[in-house]
């Protein structure tokens, strides 16, 4: 369904100095840097699939987001989705995909959510039939019609992002790009949203590619990650093995009266193959695998060199391990366990 090739885009970003000088000095000779935001990236999706497109802020992710839907144009390689390049065939392409912008509504600001609806039913051509069919559906899971008539300045973000979701999928797009659907939503209506997007995708077939920083969605919707980094893919691959296979990975942190004798119970940690770290005069950190070495062990061996306070042991699920590989100390591989 989605078929990304060498795909690359630089931006060309100004080097301004501050100030009245700095704006005059641009004018009159204008200096720039290139960045390259998303690095010559392959991928291919499959009809169906959910796939969640993630990496550190700034990692490139709406980039591409935006290359595949159409409104950012690559600056070299391929994309091709549902046959369609998006670039040429901008009239084509929009019916076949949906996209969710969390930051961005797409609704008309001073129209009620019911007249946006009609709208988006008048440009997509939308037949009667599905309008309802579809209206009906998305109004009961995702409760429009407590605010259906009020106009998209008026509903919470809550309410205007569930409008937003049901706007791009009235006209049963093949594909649904989400670019952080969940964001600045309370627990109950992210709820709301991934119950029903899985729902989408199983019943309709829809394949969604989404970003997200929030662990619930990719627990909750998907099947796969792409992970990104500076523009370059780090890691593709289904997210059950990824967590079979790094779960192992458990790090507890304590806080001790105090730390004199940090680098022998270094030296005890090194032996065993377990990583401890300082992190302040008062706290300690410990990573280990847990099929090596227990928890029990751990706390133990520390209790001969310091006294505890206290300690937090951190979850081991996808959270923790996308902080580990966020924060460098941990490269996902592709393949089995
Ligand atoms: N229009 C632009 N002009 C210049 N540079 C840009 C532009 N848009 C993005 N960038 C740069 O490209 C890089 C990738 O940005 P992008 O928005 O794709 O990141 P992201 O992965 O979506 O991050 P986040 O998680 O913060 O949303 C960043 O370094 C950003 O500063
Ligand atoms: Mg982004």
């Amino acid at each position: 369904m989605i078929k990304v090739q060498e795909l690359r885009k630089v931006y060309r970003q100004p080097i301004k100095k501050e100030g009245l000088k700095g704006v005059l000095l641009h004018y009159f000779k204008p200096k720039y840097v290139d960045k390259i935001a998303v690095d010559e990236i392959n991928f291919e999706i499959n009809e169906g699939e959910s796939v969640a497109y993630l990496g550190k802020n700034g990692a490139g992710k709406s980039t591409t987001i935006k290359i595949l839907t159409g409104i950012l144009q690559p600056t070299m390689g391929k994309v091709l989705i549902d046959n369609i390049d998006p670039q040429r065939n901008r009239k084509d392409y929009n019916k076949t995909i949906g996209v969710v912008f969390g930051q961005r509504t797409q609704l008309w600001w001073d129209l009620p959510i019911s007249e946006s609806f009609k709208l988006i039913k008048e440009i997509y051509q939308i037949d009667d039939r599905t309008y309802e069919h579809n209206l009906t559906i998305f109004s009961e899971l995702l409760d429009l019609n407590e605010f259906l008539h009020l106009s998209a300045r008026k509903i919470s973000l809550g309410q205007r992002m569930r409008a937003d979701i049901a706007a791009a999928l009235l006209h049963n797009p093949k594909i649904l790009y989400l670019d952080e659907p969940t964001i600045g939503l309370d627990i109950v209506a992210k709820e709301k949203i991934r119950k029903f997007l899985r729902f989408i995708n199983k019943e309709f077939k829809t394949t969604i590619l989404l970003t997200t920083h929030d662990m619930g969605d990719i627990e909750e919707l998907c099947d796969r990650l792409i992970l990104i980094d500076s523009g370059k893919i780090l890691y593709d691959g289904d997210l059950e093995s990824v967590i079979k296979k790094y779960a192992r990975l458990k790090k507890i942190q304590i806080r001790v009266e105090n730390i004199s004798k940090y680098e022998v119970l270094n030296g005890e940690f090194c032996n065993l193959g377990a990583t401890l770290e300082a992190l302040s005069e008062k706290e300690i950190s410990v990573s280990f695998d847990y099929l090596e070495i227990s928890a029990s062990e751990v706390i133990s061996l520390v209790m001969n060199y310091m006294t505890i306070l206290d300690l937090k042991i951190e979850e081991s699920g996808i959270e923790f391990i996308l902080k580990q590989v966020y924060e460098g100390n941990l490269i996902l591989e592709e393949g089995g366990e």
